[in-house]
């Protein structure tokens, strides 16, 4: 790989220890990959971050890379953590855990690494704007990166987005080039469902990537779809798509015509793929599992909650009190903003709890809960994967009359939780 004056000095270890390992792992990735030449990154996002996934092994080598004197060159932000950073009491994490997240943390801090702790940089102000090269980590936000924003990035590991932001740098293969960005395949959404996806309710989105990521894996994972049929969308629809596509697809990057901002300049490939109304209707039933399972945990914001869900929870809840645990996960920054608007006072009434910086998924509850419910299908995938909860999957406003005791039953219909045997978050 051609490397400049600059990557080479860090390679030789002449920027000190950690710049050394973290050109290493870059060179080593950009040599599998093919590349030729790194290029400068404007914005890391770092996955990778609960102790609950990390374990010890992996607090040694953040601890490894901030004593070897490492610092992040450009903005660089964190996914979320195992547990909220200030109300971790009130989740039932217990104290060894957070003392364990708190030295992860702290090793981020060393780092110059700002310790956000979401899986929405994006809502957050870590914005990269169009065509800007990136590292990101975090399927979904890899996702969103690519596709809404038209940023360019692979879907980085722990170590390899740590590495960019030690280095400012990222080998140039996959979606840095223009032409890993051209869509192989067409996804069509039937005028007969087109109703189905109202701005104001993300639940057959979230269903919607289910099935088109599912039909991604028999083409390839890495082929990229562009995509009709969806009329309009909102930011939040978005977020819930990108996650389940890159959930049940491994996609790192769709176009959807009229909305992202590369599908203009591109035109609909052959085949198409044809998404139906029994498709859709396949997906939301497999989410759920058998009627018979009592729901003993709710979980509200996968990916983390915008201030407009925020907003709207807060309305669904003014006056009621929720009979289950109900946990509300949202990056800190926007629960400052809901404190300032009064809305977290609301919902706290409520008795249903916010967890800034965490989520069901990362957060370590695993034998705690039997059975889910959510309005996410990532949620589903992984909190099966992850922590073996049963899962039912409803709308938005759905579970909130759940978890306030005004829902009916859940949906009769078959358990068919898919697999996860890895976290890729
Ligand atoms: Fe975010 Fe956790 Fe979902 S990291 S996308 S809330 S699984």
């Amino acid at each position: 790989m051609n490397l400049t004056h600059d990557e080479r000095a860090m390679l030789d270890g002449k920027y000190g220890k950690a710049s050394r390992k973290a050109m290493e792992i870059l060179v080593g990735l950009g040599t599998i990959y093919g590349a030729k030449k790194m290029v400068p990154v404007s914005s890391v996002q770092i996955a990778g971050v609960s102790y609950d996934n990390l374990g010890e092994a992996g607090l040694q080598f953040l601890s490894s890379m901030a004593n070897g004197g490492g610092k992040a060159r450009v903005l660089a932000t964190l996914n979320p953590a195992g547990m909220d950073i200030d109300n971790w009491r009130s989740l039932g994490i217990n104290s060894e855990f957070a003392e364990n997240q708190k030295r992860v943390l702290e090793a981020f801090a060393r780092m110059n690494v700002i310790t956000t702790c979401t899986c929405t940089p994006y809502l957050v102000g870590n914005v990269p704007h169009f065509g800007e090269h990136i590292a990101w980590a975090e399927s979904s936000a890899v996702c969103y990166a690519n596709s809404v924003l038209g940023a360019r990035t692979n879907r980085e590991g722990g170590p390899s987005a740590l590495a960019s932001a030690i280095t400012g740098r990222t080998p140039v293969y996959g979606f840095h080039l223009d032409s890993q960005r051209i869509p192989k395949l067409t996804v069509e959404v039937t005028g007969e469902i087109s109703h189905y996806f109202d701005k104001n309710e993300s639940f057959y989105f979230s269903a919607l990537g289910k099935v088109i990521g599912e039909r991604l894996e028999t083409f390839g994972k890495k082929e990229v779809p562009y995509i009709m049929g969806i009329k309009s969308c909102s930011n939040e629809n978005l977020k819930s798509f990108c996650a389940s596509i890159a959930t049940y697809g491994g996609a790192a990057l769709f176009h959807m015509e009229n909305i992202t901002p590369e599908a203009a300049k591109l035109s609909s490939p052959k085949p198409t793929v044809i998404i139906e109304r029994s498709d859709l209707d396949m997906a939301v039933q497999s989410l759920s599992s058998s009627a018979s399972d009592e729901v003993d945990f709710i979980s509200l914001g996968c990916p983390h909650l915008s201030i407009k869900e925020i907003a709207h929870l807060a309305e669904l809840l003014e006056g009621k009190k929720v009979i289950k645990e109900f946990w509300i996960t949202t990056a800190r920054p926007i629960k400052q903003i809901a404190d300032e608007m009064g809305y977290s006072q609301i919902i706290e009434k409520s008795g249903a709890l916010f967890a800034s910086d965490t989520c069901c998924v990362v957060a370590p509850i695993k034998g705690r809960f039997n059975t889910m419910l959510t309005d996410s299908a990532k949620a589903c995938y992984y909190a099966y994967g992850k922590n073996n909860f049963k899962t039912v999957f409803k709308t938005f406003k759905e579970v909130v009359a759940e978890a306030v005791g005004e829902g009916s039953s859940h949906r009769d219909s078959k358990s068919n939780n898919s697999s996860a045997n890895s976290i890729l978050i």
